[in-house]
């Protein structure tokens, strides 16, 4: 594989937020699978989408339309729950990410605890990566949780870069730069111990470049900016637009 190829940063596009707006009127528009596949002609390398306990978003029947629709790889979230594992074993996606999930909060507010219940996941995403997903485990950029997630064999982290957004947003620069620092340290801790590093959660095109710009950060996961910003300029425009973003960050 050539050095460019190497270095390429995948963009997947969560697509959840399609399903809000649909939701909200209860019908059958918009469609999550057409978002979807206009995402993959923009330049998706990657559809997300979190099937969440209580359907707020996206539904069983939008993962079956995508599992049959999309070319690009799906990248299923779920909470490590035996209904989840089973919906994840039927379908076999070619990548399941472990989210932690209150039903209270809005988004997915922190990283999953894995250092605490390092047995209970690694039993839980072991049939999921004998059944042949890629699985990957959202955690804090925090020593002790990436030491666990290697331990119990996850080949993939994705670090939570919601505190780093939100700081950056609010004006708190100083905080900000702590984040960002952090996240820098912990993506090399994580990829020194042999995992593959992905990076999501609040991501817009104000705040992605210095995560793009971290050589070992393979995948950036961005749903809720790129779905609220194709009001104004299209969700063609708008993933262009955050992939040319991505590719400066990294030339
Ligand atoms: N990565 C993970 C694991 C997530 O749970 C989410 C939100 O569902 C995202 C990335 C995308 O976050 P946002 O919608 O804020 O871009």
């Amino acid at each position: 594989m050539s050095e460019i190829m190497q270095n390429k940063l995948r963009l997947g596009v969560n697509i959840d937020h399609v399903a809000t707006v649909r939701n909200a009127r209860g019908g059958m528009y918009p469609d999550p699978l057409r978002a979807a596949l206009l995402a993959e002609e923009a330049g998706a390398d990657g559809i997300t989408a979190h099937l969440r306990e209580d359907r707020r978003h996206i539904t069983d029947r939008d993962i079956e339309a995508l599992i049959d629709g999309l070319s690009v790889p799906l990248n299923f979230e779920m909470a490590a729950t035996d209904e989840m594992q089973k919906i994840a074993l039927r379908h076999v996606p070619h990548a399941v990410c472990i989210v932690p999930e209150k039903r209270e909060e809005r988004t997915t507010e922190g990283g999953l605890e894995v250092a605490r219940e390092e047995n209970k996941i690694g039993d839980f995403i072991a049939p999921l990566r004998e059944a042949g997903c890629r699985v990957s485990i959202f955690i804090a950029a925090d020593q002790r949780q990436i030491e666990s997630a290697a331990r119990i064999g996850a080949p993939v982290i994705e670090l939570h870069t919601g505190a780093y957004c939100d700081a950056h947003a609010e004006g708190r620069f100083d905080e900000r730069d702590a984040e960002l620092e952090r996240l820098r340290d912990m993506t090399k801790f994580a990829s020194d111990l042999g995992l593959e590093v992905h990076a999501g959660h609040g991501l817009t095109f104000d705040c992605v470049k210095p995560i793009a710009a971290f050589p070992q950060v393979l995948e950036l996961n961005i749903g809720h900016f790129l779905i609220g910003e194709s009001i104004f300029i299209g969700l063609d425009g708008a993933i262009k637009q955050m992939r040319t973003i991505m590719d400066d960050a990294r030339a």
